[in-house]
């Protein structure tokens, strides 16, 4: 584990302003004296317009898209989530990948958020088909290939190797296996922060913490509830 890890939290379409601003306030004050440890608080977009966050606190969106204003109905520019106070954003979450977001969309859309100086976790993972038919590895390195093709990668990316099978369903990687994925999208891209998500708990933090080279959590389902959010903070730097 990383000497200073991240733990992000993806709440996806949960919470509403108010009872996400009382949810990052409660986790703050309970977590007054961490500072070996970033926390990122993702809440939907109607969250993020004064959310209150101090560092080592951080805000991100859940999506954005490429272009800065214009006829794109329902959609949110980088400038309009830098504008809340904003520090990161994930692109490319299987989700969206699902819902028809393309490599194309996902390497705009970095690149639209890296130039605005917008910090982005770019979400990466296989499906169960794809894991059965043991092609893993190619399926991450093209959507890292198309995903990042033509950006240079400083500190303003951090990878999230997320495994579609892993997503809401319980079930997470063999130590081994992660560990040699993880290591795989380390050499492709080199220098990056990689996390870990899929499934991540109170219980299965103490065997996911322990991965040497793991840089980190996104984490769903438990970063929704104060006390496994916190239960898993805390376990991920004692
Ligand atoms: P999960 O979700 O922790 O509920 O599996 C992770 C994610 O979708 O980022």
């Amino acid at each position: 584990m990383n000497k200073k890890p991240i733990v992000a939290g993806n709440w996806k379409m949960n919470k509403h302003p108010k009872e996400g601003f009382s949810f990052v306030d409660e986790i703050q004050d309970l977590l007054l004296d961490i500072n070996h440890v970033s926390v990122i608080f993702a809440p939907p977009f109607t969250g993020l317009f004064e959310m209150n966050v101090n560092p080592p606190f951080y805000s991100a969106a859940q999506n954005c898209h490429w272009e800065n204003s214009g006829a794109f109905t329902g959609e949110i520019s980088v400038s309009m989530i830098k504008d809340c106070g904003a520090n990161y954003v994930i692109i490319g979450h299987s989700e969206n990948r699902q819902s028809g977001e393309t490599d194309k969309l996902i390497n705009l859309k970095i690149k639209s958020a890296i130039k605005s100086n917008l910090k982005v976790i770019f979400c990466i993972g296989e499906t169960l088909q794809q894991k059965r038919k043991k092609i893993t590895k190619q399926v991450l390195n093209k959507q890292i290939r198309f995903g990042l093709n033509k950006i240079k990668i400083k500190n303003n990316i951090i990878l999230a190797y997320e495994p579609v099978w892993s997503i809401g369903t319980g079930v997470i990687p063999k130590k081994n296996e992660l560990f040699e994925t993880i290591n795989f999208i380390k050499k492709k891209i080199n220098k990056c922060k990689v996390l870990y998500g899929g499934s991540v708990n109170p219980k299965n933090i103490i065997v996911l913490k322990s991965i040497d080279n793991i840089d980190g959590f996104l984490i769903g389902g438990a970063s929704q509830d104060p006390n496994k959010f916190i239960d898993i903070i805390k376990k991920t730097y004692n």
